[in-house]
């Protein structure tokens, strides 16, 4: 496990990632009954952007930092921009809140989040993070084992976050059968899978194997910001909804051209889909 998200965090990915995991909770919050969200793998909650991983490596300056005063974004990156301002509340953007950061700014009293991160000195971290209260609950332990022995939750709705770091070459297709698991035990939960944007092939047999395997309806958003490199360096995602929120789909329509446009270094581009 060498993958540190301090290195990627407010980077083109986390922006269409977070903002979608955003809309997702505000969809939640429209029925009074309780929700619960686990976040498979959760990273260290918060990253300071002056510090030296975010300094050596600043994706998050052509991220959300060059949306950060941009006069008047789409609903969709407004939202997000003003729930990673709540982290940052004199205006200069210093800390940039992972997932399950985010995810506990929208817990209501009865709402929860299990948050799984595997990783010693990101589980310690996660721990210090986020805020002690009995609806967060922070576990040591597999994400991909905690999409059997936590679902379904005792709730019995919510959404699952799925953000391997892609260590493995075969993460993809492990996701893709782990999901096809948890479909199983919790078939109406919200689940948001992100991906990298590399290999076009593997991408769509994983959605086929999560389609085999009981998905009835994923909405995909693509978003890349320059041109397939050699090196293979990140220059795209793609995240997967599998049951998404209503009006999504709407959302991401307006949201991804301008994303595409605001985070370019190149050939940029978006992709949506939804069957
Ligand atoms: C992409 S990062 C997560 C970022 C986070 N979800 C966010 O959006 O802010 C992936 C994290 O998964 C952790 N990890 C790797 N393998 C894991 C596993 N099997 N179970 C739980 N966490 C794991 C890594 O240490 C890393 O912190």
């Amino acid at each position: 496990m060498n993958y540190r998200h301090a290195f990627h965090a407010g980077n083109h990915a986390d922006v269409l990632k977070h903002a979608v995991l955003l809309f997702c909770l505000d969809s939640l919050k429209r029925k009074e009954t309780p929700f619960a969200v686990l976040d498979t793998h959760a990273g260290r909650g918060l990253y300071d952007l002056a510090g030296d991983e975010a300094q050596r490596s600043p994706e998050w300056q052509d991220g959300v930092s060059r949306l950060w005063s941009w006069p008047e974004p789409p609903p969709l990156v407004a939202r997000y921009l003003d729930a990673v301002r709540s982290f940052n509340q004199d205006g200069a953007l210093r800390t940039y809140p992972g997932s399950p950061a985010l995810v506990t700014t929208q817990l209501r009293a009865d709402d929860v989040l299990m948050a799984c991160e595997l990783h010693p000195e990101e589980h310690a971290a996660l721990r210090r993070s986020l805020p002690r209260q009995a609806n967060v609950q922070v576990h040591a332990r597999d994400g991909w084992e905690a999409l059997s022995a936590l679902l379904p939750p005792p709730q019995r709705r919510g959404l699952v976050l799925i953000d391997p770091p892609y260590e493995a070459p075969d993460e993809l297709n492990i996701s893709a059968r782990a999901i096809g698991g948890a479909l199983k035990r919790f078939g109406h939960g919200t689940y948001l899978w992100w991906r990298p944007l590399k290999d076009e092939r593997l991408l769509t047999a994983a959605d086929d194997e999560v389609r085999a395997q009981g998905a009835k309806e994923i909405l995909r958003a693509d978003l890349w910001t320059a041109s397939p490199t050699r090196e293979g360096r990140l220059v795209g995602s793609s995240v997967a909804l599998i049951n998404p929120p209503f009006g999504l789909n709407a959302a991401l329509q307006e949201a991804l051209p301008f994303l595409a446009e605001a985070l370019t270094k190149g050939q940029s581009g978006w992709r949506l889909s939804q069957n």
